[in-house]
Order: structure tokens, then sequence, then C-alpha cells
């Protein structure tokens, strides 16, 4: 598919296009009643990520109610610990639950189990076939400091510090974890191209937890190691990097990573962000999602001044962290809208 036709693949891509294109991290999710209706049916979310049938059709449910210009692929970045060889259970109203935890067992115990990730391409597989053709279809991972994060404490953690502790008592065992979920993270993202997705995103939803040298060890380094070897894989395919809350460290993120695009979430200006940015690099963000969740003035405002902000360089509109799923539909078509007529 010629990259023209697909606006926000054409952005990540170094083209012009004559729209703001759009998405929404969590896109695919609870705030959507006919995503309620699926997982009520099919008994839990794990259920619907490995029913590879289903998992394409919530990833198609917000591109045929909202027509967004990304689709992204409906999984979660814990599957990759999961084919790593914890349990990987998700509790009703309690978030993941991995096991063995690494805080009480060693890596090198775990069994790999990479079988877990193949109804996962069969989902690329069955969306890229049916996806509308300007639509770009991406595929992501969590980086792998984010991972790690639940691969140590087995379930989130408070400030992270299960991890964060045990890469600074432990750093040669804790570089192992970092190492084995960069390794698989690099075949499961190629795993996702060779399938069919457009782009990937490196989601590093706890990156802004680190002090300065343990970001640059523990984020950077391993995200740079991704890239590389995902660009000389994969040559064009653009790698977005989602460094959340990495604030004053975003500019050595892109620069040492090599990222092709960077998301911002919405505790940044984005015009303060972009002056530390090569002007050529896209910008990926970074509507609050509170402001979406309340609608009216407050999210006029917000979109117009993102988007006064960003104009005139390259910007794809999308939150600054997953949509809560509280949000009236509503709220996300008016979005659209705002959007629309930029
Ligand atoms: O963006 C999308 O629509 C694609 C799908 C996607 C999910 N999770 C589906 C999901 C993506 C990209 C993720 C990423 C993810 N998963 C992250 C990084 C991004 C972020 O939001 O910070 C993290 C930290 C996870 C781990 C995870 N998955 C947690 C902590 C939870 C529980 C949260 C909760 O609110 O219960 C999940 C579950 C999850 N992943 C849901 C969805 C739609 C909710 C499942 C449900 O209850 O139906």
């Amino acid at each position: 598919m010629p990259v023209q036709n697909k606006p926000l693949l054409s952005v990540l891509s170094g083209g012009k296009t004559d729209i703001i294109p759009l998405w929404l991290m969590r896109q695919a999710g609870r705030y959507l009643p006919e995503y309620r209706a699926l997982r009520e049916a099919k008994g839990g979310f794990l259920e619907l990520v490995f029913d590879s049938e289903a998992a394409a059709e919530i990833t198609l449910q917000p591109i045929r109610r909202f027509g967004f210009d990304g689709a992204i692929l409906f999984s979660d970045i814990l599957i990759v610990p999961h084919a790593l060889g914890q349990d990987l259970a998700f509790e009703a109203g309690e978030g993941p639950r991995l096991s063995p935890r690494l805080v009480d067992a060693a890596l090198a115990s775990l069994e790999r189990v990479e079988a877990r990730l193949q109804p996962i391409y069969d989902t690329v597989e069955k969306v890229a076939a049916r996806l509308p053709t300007q639509t770009t279809f991406l595929g992501f991972a969590g980086s792998p400091w984010t991972v790690a994060t639940y691969m140590v404490a087995g379930q989130g953690s408070r400030e992270q510090a299960e991890a964060r502790l045990h890469a600074y008592r432990d750093p040669t065992a804790f570089g192992e974890i970092i190492d084995a979920i960069a390794d698989m993270t690099i075949d499961y993202l190629s795993g996702q191209i060779t399938a069919g997705v457009d782009a990937v995103q490196l989601f590093d939803s706890w990156s802004g937890s680190l002090a300065p040298a343990q970001f640059e060890r523990w984020v950077i380094a391993p995200t740079a190691r991704i890239v590389a070897a995902l660009k000389a894989r994969h040559p064009g395919v653009p790698v977005i990097g989602f460094p959340k809350g990495a604030g004053g460290k975003l500019a050595a993120y892109a620069r040492e990573t090599q990222v092709g695009a960077i998301g911002l979430d919405e505790t940044v200006d984005p015009a303060v962000a972009v002056a530390d940015l090569p002007d050529d690099l896209p910008v990926q963000g970074n509507l609050d999602p509170f402001a979406l969740l309340a609608g009216g003035e407050a999210l006029e405002s917000a979109v117009e001044r993102i988007l006064s902000r960003l104009r005139g360089r390259p910007h794809i509109f999308n939150l600054g962290h997953g949509i809560i799923k509280e949000t009236p539909i509503a709220h996300v078509e008016r979005l659209v809208a705002l959007v629309r007529q930029a």
C-alpha cells in the first residue's frame, strides 16, 4: 500500500498530508459498549487477546465507529512476559498478575513458550486483510523497563519500587531480565511487521520513575538496541517511542534511541518539548485524557491549544495516555470533529 494513501504512515515516514492524523491510545476497550459486549460473551480480557477472531474484531471496532487514521492491534504488553514463561492472569478489578515474580524466582527458572505469541500474529493477519486502505495499522510492545517492572513485582507496583530496588541491588541479574525482554521484543515486533503492521509503538509507561543514570541504562540503551535491530530487519518501518513521564529527558531519548516519532504525555507543553527535538521528528499526543472525559469547553480549549502549538510541524493527534473508561462516546465524536476541521 503506497504510503501517500495512509496519512498517519505518511507523517511517520516524513511525508506531507492535508490532515492531522488522529488515533487514541487504548482506543479499543471498555469505554465502547461493543467491546464490553464481546468481553462479556468471551468471559475475560485474555480470552479476547488469545482469540484472534475476537481480537481482530475489537481492533476494528473504533475504526468503524470513529474513522481513526490508525488502528492499534488489540493485545497487551504483558504477552511478552507470558511468552518468557510467566503465568499471566487478569483478576477482575485487580489488574494483572504474573507468576512467579522475579523478586522470588530467577529468570533462568522460567521456561519460554514462544507459541504464546502466535495468536497475536494471527490477529495481525486478520486485521491487515480487513482494514480500510487509508488506515495505518500499528503494532506495539512494552519497552523493556516497563515490562520488567511487572515481571519483577508480579503485578502493578507503587512507584515501581521492586524493580527500581532490584536494578540497584543486582544490576547483573536485572540486566539479564532487560536483555531477555529486549531480545524477545525484537522478534515479537519483527513478527508483527511480517504479519502486516505498518509501524510499531514502544510503550514505556513507567519511564518517568527513573533517575537519569538509570534512565540511560534501562530505558535508552535497550530501546536503542530494539530500534537498531528493527531498522536492520525492516528498513523504513517507523518505530514510535512513548517514554511517558520522561519530561526533560525527552530530547536525549529521541537522539540516543533514534526512534522515528515520539509520544508526548499530557504533562509536557508541546511547544516547549519540540524546541529541543529535531524539526522533522514527528510528535504524537498530547491531549489530557481528563479533558476528553470532561468534554465541553475544557475539551475545546485543550484541543485548540495543542493544535496551535504544533501547527506547521509533523504531528499525530493523540491523548497523552490511554482513554479513561468512563469517557462518553459523544466526547470522542466531538474530538474527531475538532481535529478533522483543523
Ligand atoms: O491501545 C489499545 O487500544 C491497544 C491495546 C492495549 C491494551 N493494553 C489493552 C488493554 C495496549 C497498547 C495496552 C498497553 C498496556 N498494557 C500498558 C502500557 C500502556 C499504558 O496504558 O500505560 C500497560 C502498563 C499494560 C498492562 C495492563 N493491561 C494493565 C495494568 C491492565 C489493567 C488496567 C485496568 O484498567 O484494569 C491491562 C488490561 C488491559 N489492556 C485492558 C485493555 C483494553 C482492560 C481489560 C479489560 O478489563 O477489559
